[in-house]
């Protein structure tokens, strides 16, 4: 748990509008600020922030909650991560006592300064020749990276040996359980000992946007599998968060940005005067890495490998770029295999040529499709023209649909009415289809396999309901916490019908009534970000009602605790019927 006063700092320096305007664009919309929500796709803007209240809602899809849900959601972090983020944001260190670490957990600030030290180890290496010889002849002969980039990116050289990182980490004061969760070191099932887990490889460090090494990266020098190692994911470092050379590229990539699969390719780009090129991790493209793309940029050219698998994950990594709004292009290198060859064969002019070339997303899959078919022949034809308009009609704009209709008209040959009438046909397919789910979902929710915060709630609406007001006004007024503390409500945690709705209540009046007193931002603590973000909808559903007096509060105890009543009834009636029919078999018995 985090001390009250350190979570109230780090919120008091971390305006929530700031920090989420370096996420999400927003309008003012009266006193509150709207747009497009990081958190699901959407095309209307139903997220908002409230300066006043210091928080956070989206109205599509109930996330909510202070700047540091924000913080929790949009990295990716635990509520401490998400503390230590913002802290490190406003330029403020976290004083130690404020926060007990987790028993077993290293900070991450450790693990940070760690990689680091063995960065410079692994970069030690390298550059001497009696152990990193082999290495740097890699880098530089065989890979053509001059010392200049070698530095730039901070590779470096595993040497081939089970214990010298090892040894050299603990000379520093780093435990083997340190070197093992760091991923520095595995750990030997016979003796249980640590060993170091990259060796006789070229090193990659990975480095988020603050500069941190997060991970590492290590390749062989010859074809022997696998080819990489990389640092697993923890709680504090997940792959599908980052970019390799973001912490470069960011600073390169206001219109543009080159998105590659390999960090060969990525330093072989920006060697070459291409300083706006990242790639993923060698995992394949996510919404959430998609999400940093439009944070940063606004197109990227997907220059992947030109094999099979490459051009399958690019179209992949078209849909997902897509739908953040981004404008993606496709290169696709001519006679080489990669970016990186064909820059090392042809060279930086012409790889700006074929980048200039590329072609937008649309051109590169209506090619993908008209290469298929003989346009001569009428069935392929007609098969072709099939597959065009069900590529049209995934286009979510009137004018990217006309434009397109043009476009496959004159290349099949076809009246554009023709291809017009199919594509709209398709598009009320899709509706029905769509309208059909949408009511199929909305009977799983009522059949409540859709709740999963407040499971209990489905069993008594009423009940449910009720205790959301009460919850809602506690969560707003301060005089209903208090009331509700001091008993003065004739409420306690023993009316609450769901388990969900009786450990908000609960935590509310613990936090209330500690010493340091309530705040939001405190509470949250005790809750997943889901959790919080259904606090936040009772919080919203209260306030857009005009009536929130004492009657209220008060009529939803009373409902709470008829409903209690009732089900006790019921209970009863249960029984009894049950010891009626039981007497009544037997008189017949009788
Ligand atoms: N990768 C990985 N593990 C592997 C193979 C690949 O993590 N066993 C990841 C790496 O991030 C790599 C990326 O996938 O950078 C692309 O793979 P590949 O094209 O095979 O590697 P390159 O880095 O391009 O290396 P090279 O050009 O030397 O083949
Ligand atoms: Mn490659």
């Amino acid at each position: 748990m985090i001390a009250r006063e350190v979570i109230d700092d780090i919120v008091a320096r971390n305006d929530v509008e700031s920090v989420i305007s370096s996420y999400v664009t927003l309008k003012r919309a009266g006193s509150n600020l709207q747009g497009l929500c990081p958190f699901h796709s959407e095309r209307t803007p139903s997220f908002t922030v409230f300066p006043g209240t210091q928080s956070f809602y989206c109205f599509g899809c109930n996330a909510g909650g202070s700047v540091i849900t924000f913080i929790e959601k949009a990295e990716n972090l635990d509520y401490v991560g998400a503390v230590e983020f913002l802290a490190a944001r406003a330029g403020v260190s976290i004083p130690q006592d404020g926060k007990q670490a987790q028993p077993g957990e290293i900070p991450r600030r450790r693990i940070y300064d760690m990689n680091l030290a063995a960065a410079k180890f692994f970069r030690e290496c390298l550059f001497d020749p009696a152990i990193g010889g082999e290495g740097m002849k890699y880098l530089s002969q065989d890979r053509g990276l001059s010392s200049a980039t070698i530095k730039h990116f901070g590779l470096g050289f595993a040497p081939n040996s089970f214990g010298m990182l090892h040894d050299h980490m603990r000379r520093l004061g780093y435990s083997d359980e340190e070197l093992i969760k760091g991923f520095l070191c595995g750990k030997s099932q016979k003796t249980g000992r640590a060993y170091d887990y990259f060796r006789n490889r070229v090193m990659f460090p990975i480095i988020d946007t603050s500069g941190n090494i997060v991970a590492f990266g290590g390749r062989v020098m010859d074809d022997s599998k696998p080819k990489y190692l990389n640092s697993s994911d923890t709680p504090g470092f997940k792959k599908s968060r980052h970019l390799f050379a973001l912490n470069f590229a960011r600073n390169h990539a206001a219109e543009t940005m080159i998105l590659c699969e390999g960090y060969m390719d990525v330093i072989a780009l920006h060697a070459a005067g291409f300083e706006n090129a990242v790639a993923t991790l060698g995992t394949a493209i996510t919404s959430e890495q998609a999400r940093i793309f439009a944070k940063y940029t606004k197109k990227v050219i997907i220059s992947y490998d030109s094999d099979e698998a490459g051009q399958r994950a690019a179209n992949k990594a078209m849909q997902l770029l897509g739908e953040v709004g981004l404008e993606v292009r496709v290169l696709r290198v001519p006679d080489a295999k990669d970016p990186d060859e064909y820059i090392r064969r042809h060279g930086a002019d012409k790889f700006r040529r074929v980048l200039e070339g590329s072609r937008s997303g649309f051109q590169y899959k209506l090619d993908g499709i008209l290469t298929k078919y003989d346009l001569s022949q009428p069935e392929d034809k007609i098969r072709a023209s099939n597959e065009c308009c069900v590529l049209i009609s995934g286009y979510h704009t009137g004018v990217e649909r006309e434009v397109y209709i043009g476009q496959v008209a004159k290349q099949l040959g076809l009246p554009t009415e023709v291809i017009k009438n199919q594509v709209e046909n398709i598009l009320r397919k899709r509706i029905r289809e769509k309208k059909a789910e949408e009511q199929r979902q909305a009977q799983a929710t009522i059949r409540s396999v859709g709740d999963r915060i407040n499971p209990d709630a489905i069993k008594d609406v009423q009940a449910a309901s009720a205790e959301e007001t009460i919850l809602g006004l506690m969560l707003i007024y301060p005089e209903y916490r208090s009331a509700a503390a001091d008993g003065s409500a004739l409420v306690v945690p023993d009316d609450f019908f769901t388990a969900f709705g009786r450990r908000v209540f609960e935590e509310i009046i613990r936090i209330h009534t500690s010493s340091d007193g309530y705040s939001a931002p405190v509470l949250e603590q005790s809750f997943t970000p889901d959790e919080v973000g259904r606090l936040q909808r009772m919080e919203q559903r209260r306030r857009s009602l005009a009536e929130n007096g004492p009657s209220v509060f008060r009529t939803a105890i009373e409902t709470l605790k008829d409903a209690a009543e009732r089900r006790a009834d019921r209970d009863n009636e249960d029984i009894v019927s049950g010891i009626a029919s039981i007497l009544a078999r037997k008189g017949k018995k009788e």
